[in-house]
């Protein structure tokens, strides 16, 4: 299959783009804007393959994503692009309405048109597949998961982006045949990992010998996934998954913040001891809490599970020790990053 890729120098597309040249025989094309979190060196591995092509574009440029399909032909659109980052959309939402919202609008636009002049059997064949996140459904208390029927409930300007996404895709299946299928997944976790975000920035603040900010009272759950197996479960459900359906991802791995940043300490004391000979947790400092902070999300993973097989295949304890390994192994991939201006701006939070 050709499978073009929007969002794949990011941290879980280019895992995807990793997964589909290394382990399939799929052709891909990745389409990104390289905008702060999209990185060439997060595909690196992958350069050198025949069956690996990139652009450079905005998915709301109608022109170069109509020139790209019709130049590489895709039979899978895999649509990641988007801004990812909540605390981000907080200072500064307007990003996020523009690429999440009119950019997913363009990008159905010119999938539709493309879609349309395909002869019948290639028409039968092709998938629009929108990635999205468990936010659109708002926040759990202690008990209950998100299935693929929860009302949406998005309570930050990204999730808000992300759910006007969500509902533009199943009406460009709905009203106009396009076979879209939807998949909202819990938060990832694993190599390659910006490191605004929570498990990279306590790494690497850790690291550092800075203060390590865990928002609030730390008690927030989120439900962790190693970014491989996110992969492979977006592999299954554009190879096999029925068109017009969505598919809950989840790693059936809730933590509180707390207790995840707590793991990451461990893991850098036994890994990597800090020069001083205490532990890294003598670092943790409460700070304030993100406004609007949903506090827990879960997910009921049993549909993915149960119509395609498809479930995780590491468990938390060793996905934290593989991730701070990479971390510590890979200090290039990230000192270029804290090195770069555009992303002095959310590297410290407390
Ligand atoms: P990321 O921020 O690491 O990567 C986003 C990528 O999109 C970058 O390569 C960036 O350059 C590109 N991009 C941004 N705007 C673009 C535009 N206008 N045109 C073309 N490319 C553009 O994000 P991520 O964490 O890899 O998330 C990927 C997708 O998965 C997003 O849609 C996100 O909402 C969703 N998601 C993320 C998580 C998570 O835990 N990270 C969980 C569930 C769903
Ligand atoms: O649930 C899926 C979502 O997971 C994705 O849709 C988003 O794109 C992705 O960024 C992620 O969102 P979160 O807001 O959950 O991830 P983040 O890493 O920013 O924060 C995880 C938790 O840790 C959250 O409860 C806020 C908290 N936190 C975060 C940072 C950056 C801290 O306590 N301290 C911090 O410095």
């Amino acid at each position: 299959m050709r499978i073009l890729v929007t969002g794949g120098a990011g941290f879980i597309g280019s895992a995807l783009v990793r997964h589909l040249i290394s382990d399939s025989e799929h052709e891909v094309l990745v389409l990104d804007k390289l905008t702060y979190a999209g990185l060439l060196s997060s595909l690196e591995a992958v350069s050198g393959s025949n069956r690996y092509q990139f652009a450079q574009a905005d998915i709301a440029d109608p022109v170069a994503v109509g020139e790209a399909l019709s130049r590489f032909r895709p039979q899978v659109i895999a649509h990641l692009a988007a801004e990812s980052h909540v605390d981000r959309s907080i200072d500064g939402p307007g990003e996020f309405i523009q690429t999440n919202i009119v950019g997913t609008f363009a990008l159905l636009q010119q999938a539709l048109g493309y879609y349309r002049n395909l002869p019948t059997d290639e028409q039968a064949a092709f998938r629009f597949h929108h990635i999205s996140t468990d936010e659109v459904f708002g926040s759990l208390d202690e008990t209950g998961l998100f299935t693929e029927t929860t009302p949406y409930d998005p309570r930050s300007p990204y999730s808000a982006s992300k759910a006007a996404s969500d509902h533009l895709v199943r009406a460009w299946g709905h009203t106009y045949g396009l076979p879209v299928l939807v998949t909202n997944c819990s938060n990832n976790y694993g190599p390659h990992h910006f490191p605004e975000k929570l498990i990279p920035l306590i790494i690497i603040r850790a690291l550092s010998g800075e203060s390590l900010p865990v928002y609030g009272d730390g008690s927030n759950v989120r439900d962790w996934l190693y970014v491989e197996d996110h992969a492979r479960a977006l592999r299954a459900v554009f190879e096999r998954g029925q068109p017009g359906r969505t598919y809950n991802v989840g790693g059936n791995a809730e933590r509180r913040n707390i207790d995840v940043v707590k793991a990451i300490c461990a893991a850098l004391d036994r890994l990597s001891p800090a020069p001083s000979g205490r532990s890294y947790a003598e670092q943790i400092t409460f700070v304030a809490d993100r406004p609007g902070h949903d506090q827990r999300y879960a997910i009921d993973a049993s549909r993915i599970r149960d119509e395609l097989g498809w479930e995780p295949q590491h468990a938390f304890e060793d996905g934290i020790e593989a991730t701070v390994r990479w971390y510590l192994q890979n200090r290039d991939w990230w000192q270029a990053i804290l090195d770069a201006r555009y992303a002095t701006q959310r590297l410290g939070a407390a």
